[in-house]
């Protein structure tokens, strides 16, 4: 896939085959995520990635939202330490190594789906992260039960020209 045709492609998905990532695979986007850029180069994430299926079942209990995550092939737990840079950057630093997985996972037709993690303690339990990390996202990743990755034409968007500005609002 090119570049494009990733970006284009890529949608939440929530229904897996049940077809394993090959591990390379699985470390071609978590490399995605390390190379993700960051306020003042801070790198706060940690990255935990789980694919014990038991382990995936408990893991999808931390939030009504996440329920995918039990029929994911893998899914990746994106860790924030606790205090926030100067700038409190780290949900946008976050959010930018997500999507760059995102988009690495499309480019190899694997669908990813987000989730919020409500119960940190339950994930902190399963997985025994250190203290100093106090909130979590997930990203979910299989390749999907139906219909394979393919450009969207007509993804459910507001307007380009209701969101896009030239030169001034
Ligand atoms: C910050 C954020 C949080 C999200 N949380 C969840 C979630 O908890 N559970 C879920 O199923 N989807 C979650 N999503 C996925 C959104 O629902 C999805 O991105 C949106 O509906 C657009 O879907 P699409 O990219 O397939 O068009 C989240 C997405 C983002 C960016």
């Amino acid at each position: 896939m090119q570049t494009w045709e990733a970006i284009t492609s890529r949608r939440n998905v929530r229904s897996y085959s049940g077809q394993p990532i090959a591990t390379a695979d699985l470390d071609q986007i978590l490399e995605a995520g390390r190379r993700a850029p960051s306020s003042q180069n801070w790198q706060p994430w940690a990255f935990i990635v789980v694919t014990e299926p038991g382990k995936l079942g408990e893991l999808a209990k931390v939030w009504r939202g996440a329920g995918h995550v039990a029929g994911s092939a893998a899914t990746i737990v994106v860790l924030a330490p606790t205090s926030d840079n100067t700038y409190q950057r780290a949900q946008f630093d976050l959010g930018q190594a997500v999507m760059a997985m995102a988009i690495a996972a499309a480019d190899l037709g694997i669908g990813s789906c987000h989730s919020g993690v409500q119960d940190i303690e339950l994930a902190r339990q399963l997985l025994g992260f250190p203290d100093d990390r106090d909130w979590a996202f997930l990203l979910s990743l299989g390749y999907p039960a139906g219909r394979p990755l393919a450009t969207i034409k007509n993804p459910d968007r507001r307007p380009f020209e209701e969101v896009v500005h030239r030169e001034h609002w």
